[in-house]
């Protein structure tokens, strides 16, 4: 079992903040649980940030599946979570559990899913088969079609309602957590005083629980980032640059110079680094 558990999160609620960040493949879990992540997760982003896609609607079990099982691979440490992308839960309970099992047995620790209210036998049924469950509520992006695109919530009283009524609803059900995504703060504040669990927010403010971020958006590596997000890296140029190098390099001559070749490779070395 690794090091954090969804008890020791549950637990970090007023004591200290939530860190969690999504990683997709073996390299990037391997970094983000070394720096000491709390929480690992696969969140279903990959459709846009790793595939290329416009929205999260094409994200399919399989895929969540390999990549849970990359990233698991590599966490010793951290909790790893996975979301269940669309249509892997709404059809029926039954159906949920089958795909939440799969992402258990690829190496998740809990499972994610969107909305609460109208889930809550779902996560009820979960959390007592064994898997434990976040929900997400204010912006859901898996109802982009029915939303419109991405908008802050929380602006209106109905929103407001059914913001807290999703974040007492996955309490009650047993639910470990709840991401807020870009809800307003003083609104994300409120559901953060109102409920028990962890609120984890993205684009939500400073008063939740614990912070989420998209891998590709913090490290500079993303196109479209949301404007809420803080860029800690510019990994896209860092990494362009190196490309640029290797490829003038290798048309100018310049690589591989002597040291990078068998006849002038130091032999001990080699031996070592095999
Ligand atoms: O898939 C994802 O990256 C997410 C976070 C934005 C919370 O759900
Ligand atoms: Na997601």
């Amino acid at each position: 079992m690794r090091e954090i558990t969804t008890k020791r999160i549950m637990e970090m609620k007023g004591k200290e903040k939530i860190t969690m960040v999504t990683a997709y493949d073996y390299p990037s879990g391997l970094i983000a649980d070394k720096a000491g992540i709390d929480i690992i997760f696969v969140g279903d982003s990959l459709g846009m940030v790793v595939y290329g896609d416009e929205n999260t609607l094409n994200v399919t079990m399989d895929q969540m599946v390999y990549h849970t099982r990359a990233v698991a691979k590599a966490v010793k440490r951290g909790l790893v979570l996975a979301d269940m992308p669309f249509m892997s839960y709404e059809t029926s309970v039954e159906e949920g559990i089958k795909n939440a099992a799969r992402l258990v047995q690829a190496g998740a620790d809990a499972v994610k899913i969107e909305g609460g209210y109208d889930h809550k036998k779902l996560v009820k049924k979960l959390v007592r088969s064994g898997i434990p469950v976040m929900g997400h509520t204010g912006l859901t992006p898996q109802r982009y079609l029915r939303l419109g695109g991405y908008h802050i919530t929380g602006e209106t009283e109905e929103e407001i309602e059914e913001i807290i009524r999703d974040a007492k609803a996955l309490e009650k059900a047993g639910a470990f957590a709840v991401v807020l995504e870009f809800v307003l703060s003083d609104v994300a504040k409120l559901v953060t005083e109102e409920v028990k669990i962890p609120t984890i927010g993205i684009g939500s403010g400073p008063y939740c629980d614990g912070q989420v971020l998209v891998w590709h958006d913090l490290l500079g590596f993303y196109e479209h980032t949301p404007p809420f997000v803080k860029k800690y890296a510019d990994l896209r140029n860092i990494i362009q640059l190196a490309l640029e190098n290797y490829k003038e390099e290798v048309k100018d001559g310049k690589f591989p110079s002597g040291q990078y070749y068998w006849e002038f490779l130091d032999k001990d070395d080699f031996e070592k680094k095999k």
